[in-house]
């Protein structure tokens, strides 16, 4: 499961690749001129008022996107589930998929029908289903020469012909990778139309048919029917229904990891302890990434090399809900996992899998460990629990999430990525349309207050637990953020 110090300079490589990528393609400008400039003199009342009339009837449109409620379901104990996803209904009629949510990827992808190596069955205890193009019909494809696949890859490929299919290759953190072509079908999710309730809607978006999937993917003790990525590419589904103007570019996750599932909702959040605990997000980086400033434990802040957190130009802190665990720079981890050990220094360590810290321990970890505290810009902070951090491999035996990211290197540097391990059992809301990210500790089993757009009124969105049967899962994955799409052409014609 570690990615091990030769795939993770790889790991790196390919990371800086993405964000050049994403350098380019993200700066572009729209010119905006106003249509009655200069002209207002020759206008008549009534052609000011016809025009009035028509601004008012768009804007009331533009404001009708609507709050979404995403059922959620799975937990964030690495030795069980180890992963949280959602249901979705896609195509006509519309089928079931359970996909992973990842904060830390662009697209989502379900398993083809095409798909020889895909899992038939789960261990996860959800029925897979493969999507059929030809089954569905609402589903269209999507070619090489198609705006959605030409912005992809910031420009048209070589030796595109009008009907080869727009293809694409995704490499996770872990190495596991997913690979097939786009195409466009109806997506049905719950639209919150009122506090605790509900109503169906859809929206036409584009996403990866895969037909070949590798390493984890591809194995059933962890399969879903694929991976629902809500990064802030074009490309995310969240991209696509704010572009067709459906949904506010604003999601919050609420992971429960005492439960299982949790709320995972599209809109606006209402809190105003959230509101006061917003840090910015590093701009034009590939992934949700913010600034970390200092760590505490127990409240003593750790000793740390001057230019541990002197970002520079390199990526920041990776919030992301697709991976398990959390990944500290070997400066960091080693003095904040002697700081939480020096807390019981009678424990025997032991290592268990090659990665994790494990020891007996009978009585309550939150009374013997301390608590760690992540600090942010904006004097924003992230508290991080004994119970979280520490998880219970069987009676007695505990053992410690936090994993070594590596050494720094001259081409990269380690990086930290706070998973599902930091990021359960807390609201956490992703403004993208002001950049910024927050969080609060929130009882997940509950619900959240989310606007409703159209009418301003404030709905609550209540928890789910997609029910599953739960098991014990060995190969986990761990790290599931995007690394790479390739450009790549389907050389089949449809
Ligand atoms: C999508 O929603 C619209 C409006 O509610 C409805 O008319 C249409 O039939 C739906 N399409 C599908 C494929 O469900
Ligand atoms: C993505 O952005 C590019 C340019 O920024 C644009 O040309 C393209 O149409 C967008 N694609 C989608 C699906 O919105
Ligand atoms: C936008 O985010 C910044 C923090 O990055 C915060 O100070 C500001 O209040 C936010 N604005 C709104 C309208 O939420
Ligand atoms: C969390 O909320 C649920 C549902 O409202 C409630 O049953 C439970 O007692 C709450 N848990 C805590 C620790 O407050
Ligand atoms: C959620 O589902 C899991 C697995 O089915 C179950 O063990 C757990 O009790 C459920 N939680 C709630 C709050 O229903």
């Amino acid at each position: 499961m570690d990615p091990g110090p030769t795939s993770r300079s790889v790991l790196f490589g390919f990371l800086l690749l993405v964000s050049l990528i994403l350098h380019v393609s993200g700066n572009l400008v729209f010119p905006v001129s106003h249509k009655f400039q200069g002209r207002r003199g020759q206008w008549s009342l009534s052609e000011l008022k016809a025009h009035d009339i028509r601004r008012h009837g768009r804007n009331l449109l533009s404001v009708s996107s609507s709050a979404v409620d995403l059922e959620l379901g799975g937990n964030g104990h690495p030795s069980e589930t180890g992963l949280y996803f959602a249901k979705l209904g896609i195509g006509s009629p519309s089928k079931d998929y359970y996909v992973q949510v990842d904060t830390g990827s662009d697209i989502l992808w379900v398993n083809c029908i095409e798909c020889a190596n895909c899992p038939k069955k789960s261990d996860i205890g959800v029925k897979l289903t493969l999507y059929d193009p030809k089954d569905s019909s609402t589903s269209q494809s999507i070619t090489c020469d198609q705006d959605f696949c030409t912005s992809q890859y910031d420009g048209q490929l070589p030796g595109c012909k009008p009907e080869l299919l727009c293809q694409y290759n995704v490499v996770y953190g872990d190495g596991s990778s997913t690979a097939g072509y786009f195409v466009k079908d109806v997506i049905e999710f719950d639209k919150v139309s009122g506090s605790h309730q509900t109503s169906v809607t859809n929206g036409s978006i584009v996403f990866g048919c895969g037909a070949k999937q590798s390493g984890q993917l591809g194995k059933s003790s962890e399969a879903l029917d694929g991976i629902l990525g809500f990064g802030q590419a074009n490309s995310s589904m969240i991209s696509q229904l704010a572009a067709a103007g459906k949904v506010k570019k604003q999601f919050a996750h609420c992971l429960d990891n005492v439960n299982g599932g949790g709320i995972f909702a599209i809109g606006e959040v209402v809190e105003t302890k959230l509101k006061l605990n917003m840090t910015p997000l590093v701009a034009k980086s590939a992934h949700y990434n913010v600034v970390m400033e200092a760590i505490e434990v127990g409240g003593d802040v750790v000793d740390l090399p001057s230019d541990t957190f002197d970002n520079g130009d390199k990526e920041g802190t990776i919030i992301d809900s697709g991976t398990t665990l959390a990944y500290l720079p070997q400066v960091v981890f080693e003095p904040v996992m002697k700081m939480i050990l020096s807390k019981q220094p009678l424990l025997k360590l032991h290592t268990v899998e090659d990665q994790f810290t494990c020891f007996q321990y009978s009585e309550n970890v939150d009374d013997g460990f301390p608590v760690v505290t992540f600090h942010f810009k904006n004097s924003v902070s992230l508290s991080v629990y004994p119970h979280e951090y520490l998880f219970q491999l069987k009676e007695y035996v505990w053992c410690s999430g936090w994993q070594s990211s590596g050494m720094k290197t001259k081409d990269g540097g380690s990086m930290t990525l706070l998973g599902d391990l930091v990021l359960s059992n807390k609201l956490v809301f992703y403004d993208l349309e002001n950049q910024s990210i927050g969080w609060i500790d929130y009882n997940c089993s509950s619900s959240i207050k989310v606007r409703d757009d159209s009418s301003g009124a404030i709905y609550y969105v209540d928890a789910h637990n997609i029910s599953s049967a739960s098991g014990i899962l060995i190969g986990r994955r761990l790290l599931t953020f995007l690394l790479f799409v390739i450009c790549m052409l389907l050389q089949i014609s449809i």
